[in-house]
């Protein structure tokens, strides 16, 4: 048996696919965000849900998947900065099988209408980013997942550093009730009070 992760999408029930459905229904054990659990209401598998302890997640997995169908369920896709690597961390890349989502990164360039061969995608969204502003000669495209304070001034000290080339692009609650692209400056976000589901567009003025 092995330790089933699936990327469950940006969150509507539109976006979630066939393959996902097919997971959940021989899952013995769901285990996920509240949001993405509650994707599934009909299912007879047991819920857990994840919070910010992920440690405990990984001993209840532990302790469950060798005798009973744990399917994992994140947000996005499980490439992007979600439970899977943890995950395959603990207990191999042989004991784990990813269905890929569509990622928030994904629904927010297609909003825009854009090709995102040539993006580079930052994590803010937990911490601060390790990146060398420096390299914005290279970079035409960049989406930052954010969702907090924190994240907004990095990007605020991301454009400033840029300057005019770039245009920037809030993308909340995509594929939810209240989505909304809008573009900003970077001083719209000193009093922006933004989702907690964001990813911010920054692009290159001649790639609009
Ligand atoms: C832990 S990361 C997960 C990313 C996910 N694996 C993906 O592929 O979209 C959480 C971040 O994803 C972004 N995100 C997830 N769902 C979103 C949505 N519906 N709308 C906008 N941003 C979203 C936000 O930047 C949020 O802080």
């Amino acid at each position: 048996m092995k330790i089933i992760v699936c990327g469950c999408g940006p969150g509507s029930p539109d976006y979630l696919t066939l393959a996902v459905h097919r997971e959940v229904a021989g899952a013995a054990v769901l285990v996920g965000a509240q949001r993405l659990l509650d994707l599934f209401p009909l299912t007879d598998a047991e819920k857990i849900p994840v919070g910010a302890d992920i440690e405990g997640i990984l001993i209840i997995i532990e302790n469950r998947w060798q005798r009973q169908q744990v399917v994992v369920l994140v947000t996005g896709d499980p490439g992007i900065s979600s439970l899977a690597q943890p995950v395959i961390k603990r207990f191999g890349r042989d004991a784990c099988f990813l269905i890929p989502g569509i990622s928030s990164v994904q629904v927010a360039f297609a909003r825009l209408g854009l090709d995102w061969t040539d993006a580079k995608i930052i994590d803010a969204h937990g911490k601060n980013p390790e990146y060398d502003l420096d390299d914005s000669g290279k970079v035409k495209k960049l989406a930052i997942l954010g969702g907090r304070q924190e994240a907004s001034a990095w990007v605020q000290s991301c454009c400033r550093r840029w300057g005019d080339d770039y245009r920037l692009f809030c993308c909340e609650n995509l594929s939810l009730p209240g989505e909304r692209i809008s573009e900003v400056t970077p001083e719209d976000l000193d009093d922006s009070a933004l989702s907690s589901l964001t990813v911010f567009l920054l692009i290159r003025r001649d790639c609009l």
